[in-house]
């Protein structure tokens, strides 16, 4: 079965990374057909395209989507940021984001193995809110952080059947319920009503900030967390610094009722002081694309991906993902 693949280069180190991971899916066995979109910040500055209703009409067509990096430093920090890749959370409702974390922390010596389960639509990302007297001593300005009965209990769900499929069947909330108490509250109730449903997985919780440390002190006591969009976005750079690096963080933005297209992306950015030098790491990319074959059902394929990256490779980005393509060929 051929899988139709929308692929978002975008700018910077990311058409070269996802051109690695195009690579090794394909020489995975697995069969594919790819159509380039042309988007991002240097799109944006070439004719003002950011991400319309026809291109995103275009996209739902699609099985998944797979995107390298986007932004650019001649554009407005953010713009390409809310405008192309939150844009895509929110209107396909990717209101999963997945990001797992495989390594040995800096001084450790065995290595853990855990998974971060984001909110991915919601909290302080809608946007709501504004500002009064911009620019005077008098300025407010006001983020809300939205968070639906409905948006937490959907994510709380997917996070324990992840964590009732692993072999440790273990689920930790983190929040911040001793201060945010409106929010806090609403994801701890729903925690421990839909908990109910899950008499085979063990849970606990923890305050994000002391997250914080066990990420670095003592990451194996986690096996699946859950947590809102906000702190899953500081938490996961910790966790790709604790895990290797960056350079070896992938991420499934999912819609797990298949309403329309998942995404598909490495944590990491454009780079753009290193592109063109074949030193961006492609195994990030590599290891999205592996999450993404997850999601269409293709599991050996993914799986043998992640073995032939679990052993570090040397080199320029096109060798890095030459070597992890033979292995994954053989
Ligand atoms: C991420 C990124 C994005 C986020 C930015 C680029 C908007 O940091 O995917 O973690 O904050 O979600
Ligand atoms: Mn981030």
């Amino acid at each position: 079965m051929t899988h139709n693949i929308a692929v978002i280069g975008g700018d910077g180190i990311g058409p070269e990374v996802t051109a690695e991971a195009i690579k090794v899916v394909r020489a995975a066995g697995v069969d594919i057909a790819t159509t380039d979109f042309d988007l991002g910040g240097a799109r944006y500055l070439r004719d003002g395209e950011i991400l319309s209703d026809e291109v995103l009409a275009e996209l739902r067509a699609f099985d998944c989507i797979l995107l390298g990096a986007v932004g650019t430093p001649e554009v407005p920090p953010g713009l390409i940021e809310r405008g192309l890749l939150l844009k895509m959370r929110f209107e396909l409702d990717l209101y999963i984001n997945q990001r797992p974390f495989v390594g040995t922390a800096p001084g450790g010596d065995t290595p853990h193995d855990f998974v971060v389960i984001r909110e991915n639509t919601e909290g302080p990302y809608v946007g709501e809110g504004g500002v009064l007297r911009r620019g005077t001593p008098l300025e407010v300005a006001t983020q809300g952080s939205v968070n639906t009965r409905h948006g937490v209990e959907r994510c709380i769900r997917y996070a324990f059947d992840l964590a009732s499929s692993r072999p440790r069947k273990h689920l930790t909330l983190v929040h911040k319920t001793n201060v945010l108490a409106f929010s806090g509250n609403l994801w701890e109730r729903t925690f421990n009503e839909v908990a109910a449903d899950y008499a085979d997985v063990a849970t606990a919780y923890n305050h994000v900030d002391a997250a914080c440390i066990y990420f670095v002190q003592d990451p194996h006591r986690y096996d699946v967390i859950v947590t809102d969009n906000l702190f899953g976005d500081i938490l996961t750079d910790l966790g790709g610094a604790v895990s290797g690096g960056i350079g070896l963080a992938s991420s499934a933005n999912l819609n797990p009722a298949r309403t329309g297209p998942s995404m598909f992306e490495p944590v990491h950015g454009s780079a753009p002081d290193i592109v063109g030098t074949g030193k961006a790491n492609p195994t990030a990319a590599i290891l999205s694309a592996a999450l993404m074959l997850d999601f269409l059902e293709e599991g050996s394929a993914a799986d043998r991906i992640r073995v032939a990256c679990a052993d570090p490779v040397t080199g320029s980005t096109t060798d890095v993902g030459d070597a992890i393509a033979a292995r994954v060929g053989n």
